[in-house]
């Protein structure tokens, strides 16, 4: 598979092609308790192995997904990821997912990506005219970070995830492409 870059400012970059040697910074940026608080779907503590068995889901591109690496301009390590994710047949509609190594919070990154993830979304998927982000009530930073983006709240989610046994409301952001 041939990568497709995408600069974002003077600090990082995204592209579409993970590797192997991505893995080592899946580890050491994903045993992190804050991020597996605010995810649904990121093992903790995080291995090798789910690294690779994230590597291999991305590889067979089974989802319809929109994976990109956030990486350092500087040295091309993989700081986090970002991705849409379709949820309906024609992808129409989209969840997106993000997350960024704990060193690197409040540098306006992310916000920057999601602005870029959203236009290449739009591109790429035709159809997508929604794009829905589902935020645990207690995350204020994501939902900073989504208003900042232009998504609208929507709702409140009750019990919408349930995750160690417990069921955890989340709040409904939407960005809508007109
Ligand atoms: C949420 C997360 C992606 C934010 O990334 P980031 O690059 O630090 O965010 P940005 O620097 O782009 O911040 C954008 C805005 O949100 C605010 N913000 C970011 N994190 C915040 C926090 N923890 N508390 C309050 N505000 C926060 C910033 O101050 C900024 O607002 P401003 O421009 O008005 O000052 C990052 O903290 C993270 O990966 N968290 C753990 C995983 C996670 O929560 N994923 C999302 C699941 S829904």
């Amino acid at each position: 598979m041939t990568s497709n870059r995408y600069e974002i400012s003077n600090e990082i970059y995204i592209d579409n092609l993970l590797t192997e040697n991505d893995i080592p910074s899946l580890v050491k940026y994903l045993n992190n308790p804050t991020i597996y608080a605010n995810t649904s779907h990121i093992p903790q503590p995080y291995t090798i192995k789910d690294g690779e068995n994230f590597l291999s889901a991305i590889k067979s591109n089974l989802e319809p997904t929109l994976f990109f690496n956030i990486r350092l301009n500087e040295t091309d390590e993989m700081i986090g990821g970002c991705g849409l994710q379709s949820l309906i047949k024609n992808d129409r509609i989209a969840e997106i997912g993000y997350w960024l190594g704990e060193p690197y919070w409040g540098r306006v990154f992310m916000s920057k990506v999601i602005g870029k993830v959203i236009e290449i979304g739009q591109i790429q998927w035709k159809n997508l005219v929604r794009i829905e982000a589902q935020i645990f009530t207690w995350n204020n930073g994501s939902r900073r970070v989504v208003e900042k983006c232009h998504f609208a709240y929507e709702g409140l989610l009750r019990k919408r995830v349930h995750k160690n046994g417990q069921d955890i409301d989340v709040y409904l952001y939407a960005y809508i492409i007109e």
